[in-house]
């Protein structure tokens, strides 16, 4: 039922100082209504939003439902006796289902059909057993386009991943991609990527990190000298994860917690079968800074049901 992740909506204190962070990580801004939304240049959809709070939070997560199928899920959501919330969270559009997580998180459920990612060019590669590339200087072409295509997937903490598993995956219909035992749950959202959503074990609920398509290894690589350049040093990367193999490389965003830009995630289809790993999230490249896996937002849910 679930098709992909739509955006997710963070409350910061100070909407200029997100909006020179996105602006630097690569995302076009915008004044929308009192918040400030992000995009991917080229994209018509909306991947962030940012309202103005006292303190930074999650705000919600919202995800695109298939056409004609909300009445199914509103359906499924009474039989499992989700939290449907009679009127939007302040600051957000009034479309679709609003539900509550079992963490207390708003999740909204919109029914739309997914927006293509930004149209980008090949990069033909001369490794392995290949040469794709002759007569070219990739030097000359990879640095055309290093802009972020699409919002890829993002990441929570939570203390209940099990209820929060069963949860996205039994009502929601996503699926388990793969585990980190103990540490990390993928879940994806059907053919297509690794994973579009997940959590990551800690002692209450919070947002980790939400990570964006770039088009080339070299891009992820150019956005870090370009953050470098600007100031914005704290980060982790360039590295491959293990589990979803994507190139990455984080940067600590004005409140503690990550974004990220990625390229060369698995792509799964419907015969793929979920594994636990006991593994480093890194196959190589520096560790993650101890300050990786902290979690500075407030442990109380951001609506009372
Ligand atoms: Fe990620």
């Amino acid at each position: 039922m679930i098709t992909g992740l739509h955006h997710y909506a963070l409350q910061v204190p100070d909407l200029e100082v997100a909006d020179s962070f996105l602006n630097d990580f690569g995302l076009e801004t915008a004044d929308k209504d009192g918040t400030l939304v992000a995009s991917c240049a080229g994209r018509d959809q909306e991947q962030v939003r940012l309202i103005r709070a006292d303190e930074k939070r999650l705000h919600h997560v919202t995800f695109t439902v298939a056409r004609g199928r909300t009445d199914a899920l509103r359906e499924r959501l009474e039989r499992a006796g989700t939290v449907v919330l009679p009127e939007p969270p302040a600051g957000t559009t009034g479309e679709g289902l609003w539900v509550l997580d079992p963490d207390g998180t708003p999740v909204q459920l919109i029914e739309q059909d997914p927006v293509l990612a930004r149209p980008v060019a090949g990069v033909p590669m001369n490794i392995g057993a290949e040469h794709r590339r002759v007569g070219r200087r990739l030097w000359t072409e990879v640095t055309q386009d290093t802009m972020p295509r699409r919002l890829g997937h993002s990441l929570l903490f939570t203390a209940q991943p099990e209820a929060m598993e069963a949860f996205y995956t039994t009502v929601l219909d996503l699926h388990v991609s793969d585990r980190i035992k103990g540490l990390v749950t993928f879940l994806n959202a059907g053919p297509g990527d690794h994973h579009v959503f997940g959590f990551i074990r800690s002692t209450h609920r919070g947002f980790h990190h939400a990570s964006f398509e770039v088009p080339s290894i070299d891009a992820i690589a150019l956005g870090a000298d370009r953050m470098r350049s600007r100031g914005r040093d704290e980060g982790w990367g360039l590295g491959r994860h293990t589990v979803g193999s994507n190139f990455f490389h984080y940067n600590r965003d004005p409140w503690g917690s990550w974004i990220e830009w990625f390229s060369d995630i698995d792509q799964i289809d419907d015969s793929w079968v979920a594994q636990d790993f006991e593994v480093p999230p890194h196959l190589w490249g520096a560790p993650p800074p101890p300050e990786f896996l902290q979690n500075h937002e407030s442990s109380a849910p951001v609506i009372r049901p």
